[in-house]
């Protein structure tokens, strides 16, 4: 059967709300699933949740743009976060930063043609004495320099390849 992207949204919702409840706490948890299938919470996706939920859709859409980890806007199967910790070694910080962009060829704040990787930063990550520290899909990497990035970024493809892809209910490595 074909679903059209807002039956999807509709179906997966009902679904989640079946496992983890119609109660305002399970918004995070809905949120989540829907950010890691989605790889963003649509505006539907959001008034979906908020009707399920019966709460304002203004309750979700808040929650939605506090937290770095759920995004309006589409992002790529990889979302790439280095942490602006003021308390990391800047030139370190700005190293990991230039073969960033580099070696995915965009900018920070962008996602690659091909939506595998968004690449973007994030503030306090809880860990100032790692830096610098990047997390990807909720996986935290420390004491990250430039010549590791490469390696990561292959590590991603890799998972993908392999459909291990990491996600934000895995364990930091
Ligand atoms: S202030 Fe350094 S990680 Fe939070």
């Amino acid at each position: 059967m074909f679903f059209t992207e807002r039956q999807q949204i509709e179906q997966d919702v009902e679904t989640l709300a079946a496992i983890y409840g119609r109660e305002r706490s399970s918004m995070i948890t809905i949120l989540q699933e829907i950010q890691r299938k989605h790889h963003y919470v649509s505006e539907y996706a959001m008034q979906v949740i908020a009707h399920v939920l019966d709460i304002h859709p203004v309750e979700v859409y808040s929650v939605v743009s506090f937290y770095h980890f759920l995004s309006e806007r589409p992002q790529g199967q990889f979302v790439i976060l280095l942490s602006d910790c003021i308390a990391h070694n800047s030139e370190e910080k700005a190293a990991v930063a230039r073969q960033l962009e580099t070696e995915l060829g965009i900018q920070f704040g962008k996602t690659t043609q091909d939506g595998k990787f968004t690449l973007d930063r994030t503030g306090c990550i809880g860990m100032c004495d790692q830096g610098p520290v990047l997390r990807v899909n909720g996986r935290m990497y420390t004491e990250v320099t430039a010549d590791k990035v490469g390696t990561l970024i292959a590590d991603c493809v890799a998972d993908s390849a392999t459909g291990v892809v990491c996600d934000i209910r895995e364990p930091s490595k």
